[in-house]
């Protein structure tokens, strides 16, 4: 058969922008041993590629995301020329690894779409629902999938006061205050008293319109990783001290991971099995990841879906599926055949 020839989609313009550029550097390598010609491309950077590739790589993801001066260097008319350019002229399928707005949220999927280009994992309307976190709720819920408790602020709405007196009401503290599409815990704040509430709310305004208010879920962190139609095993995440934040998603042994998780077999075969209702209710395809929390008695809360997970060598997807017995070139290879079969 003729070699197939796969664009990497990295970087881009959100702040998980780093993360995409190291997840898209694993999935290059990945894909080059499973035997795949393949060009990374940062859309970011327009038509402009630099002629090296390693100058698209960082050596790797600092401990605070790039700052909002650093993200103005990239523009979404880069993204669009890119993508719209005879860059994409030879490419057979695109591997997007772009995490979070303009990327993970069904833009580029429709620019490809347009194109007529294949691409890997879920599709416009999925990848939409996918980066709302309101909008997922709503369905998970629908679908007999549990998930905290919420209501929701807009940007044009806000009165403190008022808020307050909504979370004495309903879950009271400690409650989360998190933007509704944002991702790698990025404006998101813990909220323990009302004094509390004014700060955590300026806070996630400055990352989305719309941000959530959400019972906090004391309990175990858990992940599902899902792989075609199948859940892959469930991990467990310890951070070390405070939350599962951007500091410790991204720093090396910043938080321990247990894979398989040690927890009760109903527990995981629970887990998996909420993770693909989840995964199938949403119409993702492909790869993604579903995030949990679970209570001390078991119940379980599902708290979003990541359409297009972390896929770095310390990443969870690639963990569990290691743990599966599939390795990373397999699993990128996997990726790729599912997005050829659409
Ligand atoms: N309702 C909640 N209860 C407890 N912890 C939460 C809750 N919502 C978020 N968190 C913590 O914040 C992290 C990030 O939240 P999440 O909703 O997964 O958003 P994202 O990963 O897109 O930033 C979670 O992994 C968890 O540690
Ligand atoms: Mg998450």
């Amino acid at each position: 058969m003729r070699e197939i020839k796969v664009a990497v989609l990295l970087g881009g313009t959100s702040p998980e922008r780093d993360v995409s550029i190291i997840s898209g550097k694993y999935v290059t390598q990945g894909l080059r041993e499973a035997g795949y010609i393949v060009k990374p491309i940062d859309p970011a950077l327009g038509i402009n590629q630099p002629e090296n590739e390693e100058e698209l790589f960082i050596s790797a993801i600092r401990e605070t995301p790039p700052t909002e001066e650093e993200l103005a260097r990239y523009s979404n008319k880069n993204v669009i020329e890119c993508i719209n350019s005879y860059l994409f002229d030879d490419i057979d399928v695109v591997f997007i690894i772009l995490h979070g707005k303009w990327g993970e949220d069904g833009t580029v999927q429709a620019l490809l779409d347009l194109r007529g280009i294949k691409y890997t994992g879920s599709g416009v309307l999925a990848s939409a629902i996918g980066i709302d976190k309101n909008m997922s709720k709503i369905v998970f819920k629908h679908h007999g999938v549990q998930t905290p408790d919420w209501f929701v602020i807009r940007k044009n709405k806000i009165d403190i006061k008022e808020i307050q007196r909504k979370i004495e009401k309903t879950f009271s503290y400690p409650c989360v205050v998190k933007p509704n599409d944002q991702g790698s815990t990025v404006g998101l704040t813990v909220v323990k008293c009302p004094e509390e509430v004014e700060p955590a709310i300026e806070l996630a305004f400055k990352y989305s319109d719309l941000i959530l208010v959400e019972d906090f879920i004391e309990g175990k962190e858990l992940t599902v990783g899902i792989l075609g139609n199948m859940a892959l095993p469930v991990i467990e995440i310890i951070p070390k001290g405070g939350i599962y934040d951007y500091y410790h998603k991204y720093t090396k042994g910043a938080t321990e991971y247990i894979v398989p998780a040690e927890i009760p077999e109903k527990w995981s075969t629970a887990l998996k099995e909420q993770a693909l209702i989840a995964f199938e209710s949403i119409g993702c395809k492909g790869f993604a990841r579903v995030d949990f929390r679970v209570k001390e008695n078991g119940e379980i809360y599902c708290l979003e879906i990541n359409t297009i997970p972390g896929m770095t060598g310390t990443s969870l997807v690639p963990k569990a599926a290691r743990a599966a017995g599939i390795e990373f070139p397999e699993l990128v290879d996997k990726i790729v055949k599912l997005a050829l079969e659409k």
